[in-house]
Parts: C-alpha cells; sequence; structure tokens
C-alpha cells in the first residue's frame, strides 16, 4: 500500500458552553462534540518532495495548514523520513466553526498511521494531536464526546439518538480567536454542563452556543439569520463552534434563503480500530 484515501469529517457543537478566559489565553469550554456526515476526502501518498493540494484555491496550502502540522508532528514524534503528497478535496466550508481543517488535521495523522504501518495507538494519536488544535483531538473519539479544557480532555459518549438535521453556512466568515476575544464568560449562562450532558443522555436534550453572543455582536447579520431560519419552521436554529454556520432541526423540506448554503446532513460514529466511513446521504444544496 503506497496510497490512501480517507474521509475527513467535520462535527458539531450540540451545546457549547464558555466557563472562563484562562491565564494562557485560552477559553475553558464544556460541550458534546459530534461528528458529521459532511467531509472532505484526504488522499495520501508516497512522494519524492513534500507536497499539499487542495481542490479549494482558498485554502492555503503552505505550512499554516493543519495538514502540514499534523505531518511535522508525526515526523518529529515517529522520526519519519519518508516524503508525502497529501490531495485534499474540499467540500467543508471554513470559518463555519465546523472543524473542517482539525478533521483535516486528525485524519492526516490516522493516515500517515496506516500508510507507514507505524502502530501507534490511537490514545497516543489523539494525545498528541492536541498540540495542532483544541478541536483536533475529538476525532479520535468515536464520533460523539463530551469536550472539557480548551476542548481537548474527552470523555466519550454512548451514541445519542440518530438526528438528520440541515446546516445553514452564510458566505460570511468568523475568525475563532476575534470571536473567543469579544466573548464575555462573566456575562453568560451558569447552567452545571454536567447536567446539560445528563439531559442529553435522557433523550432531553437543550441546543444552545455561548458563543452566539458575542458573533451576533460581531456580526448582526448571524441574529437575523438565526430568526429567518427559525421563521422557516425550523424549531431550533443553532451556531456551531464559533460560527458562522447553524445546524437546524424540524420539519423543513427543502429550506432555501438567498445567499445561503444549506447542507443535509447525519450523525456519523466510527468503529473502534478504523476510521470513519464515507458517507453519500449527506446532499449539497446551494441557494
Ligand atoms: O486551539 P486552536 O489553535 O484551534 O485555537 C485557536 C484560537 O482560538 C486560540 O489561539 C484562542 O484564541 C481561541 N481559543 C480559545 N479557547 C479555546 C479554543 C480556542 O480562546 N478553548
Amino acid at each position: 500500500m503506497n496510497r490512501l484515501s480517507l474521509f475527513s469529517p467535520s462535527k458539531l457543537n450540540l451545546f457549547f458552553r464558555v466557563i472562563k478566559r484562562r491565564s494562557d489565553g485560552y477559553h475553558e469550554i464544556a460541550s458534546i462534540f459530534q461528528a458529521i456526515s459532511l467531509g472532505d476526502v484526504l488522499e495520501v501518498e508516497m512522494s519524492e518532495s513534500d507536497l499539499i493540494t487542495c481542490t479549494d484555491s482558498q485554502i492555503p496550502c503552505d505550512r499554516s495548514n493543519l495538514v502540514y502540522k499534523a505531518l511535522h508532528l508525526f515526523r518529529a514524534k515517529t522520526g519519519l523520513t519518508q516524503k508525502v503528497h497529501f490531495h485534499l478535496k474540499k467540500r467543508v466550508p471554513i470559518q463555519a466553526g465546523l472543524g473542517g481543517g482539525s478533521g483535516n488535521a486528525a485524519t492526516a495523522l490516522w493516515a500517515l498511521n496506516m500508510l507507514f504501518q507505524t502502530k501507534v495507538n490511537p490514545q497516543e494519536l489523539c494525545l498528541w494531536s492536541a498540540e495542532i488544535g483544541s478541536d483536533v483531538p475529538f476525532f479520535f473519539s468515536l464520533g460523539t464526546a463530551y469536550c472539557t479544557g480548551r476542548g481537548e480532555i474527552l470523555r466519550e459518549l454512548s451514541p445519542l439518538r440518530e438526528t438528520s438535521l440541515w446546516l445553514a453556512k452564510p458566505n460570511l466568515g468568523l475568525s475563532t480567536p476575534l470571536v473567543y476575544n469579544h466573548c464575555d464568560p462573566a456575562s453568560l449562562s451558569s447552567i452545571d454542563p454536567l447536567s446539560v450532558v445528563r439531559a442529553f443522555l435522557e433523550e432531553k436534550p437543550s441546543y444552545f452556543n455561548d458563543l452566539e453572543l458575542s458573533a451576533f455582536k460581531l456580526m448582526p447579520e448571524l441574529e437575523r439569520l438565526k430568526e429567518q431560519l427559525l421563521a422557516l419552521g425550523f424549531h431550533t436554529a443553532v451556531m456551531t463552534g464559533s460560527g458562522t454556520a447553524f445546524f437546524c432541526l424540524g420539519e423543513v423540506v427543502e429550506p432555501n434563503l438567498d445567499g445561503i448554503t444549506f447542507f443535509k446532513v447525519n450523525f456519523l460514529r466510527r468503529e473502534e480500530g478504523s476510521w470513519y466511513q464515507f458517507s453519500d446521504s449527506d446532499k449539497l444544496r446551494t441557494s
């Protein structure tokens, strides 16, 4: 085997609490992360020199790409010297709060471990991956996890009730540090995140995101979008991560809004010992 093609999923935050600002510049959070069927395809093959290519010209293919960071980290940890070519078929929108880049980094680590048969334990890959970014370790769960710390501390959760939902992505994007910087944890809800997790496990979910407040301050169009999504008939429309995508629950057959891309997605899980599988159940529709 000298080439591999893997599905690289994205994620939603079913609820998102910002607990406090930390002295290292990060924020303490508590959230249920759920992998979803909207994803990219990451191909990797042995090569004469290192190279990253991508179907989306907006994505930088230099050292700032999280796939490059994953390769660099894998080399530092394992001593790998072989050069590789990564090709990314991008479908997950950027600056969406869907963790597309983080999923790419986790998938790259898994792919390198397979391709070079380095047999690093997935728990070890998970620990290493926190050096790449706060959202990367989650993807080494089986698809549903309660995440705390800056997002990198995982508690595996049993599968939640299968939910099919719509994602709504406006053309506008938001930078994660900017949204966090505009968030004042003291003014947010004080609800105990563990009680929210228990409620989810008892099938009494409450969906919310503490970062909506700061995202709406920075981009008032997002608050209007939430209202428009509810007016379409969704009973829930909540921003995921630091935005700008929303996930929407409720019986709306063909949602349509000017300037908004809708994606129909499902929750996604993986089997222990294998990576997330390709899913053809998600449909893309642009209005
Ligand atoms: O960990 P990651 O590199 O993805 O984080 C990007 C930025 O997002 C951080 O530099 C920080 O400004 C912000 N962040 C935060 N609290 C977190 C995660 C990210 O403030 N829990």
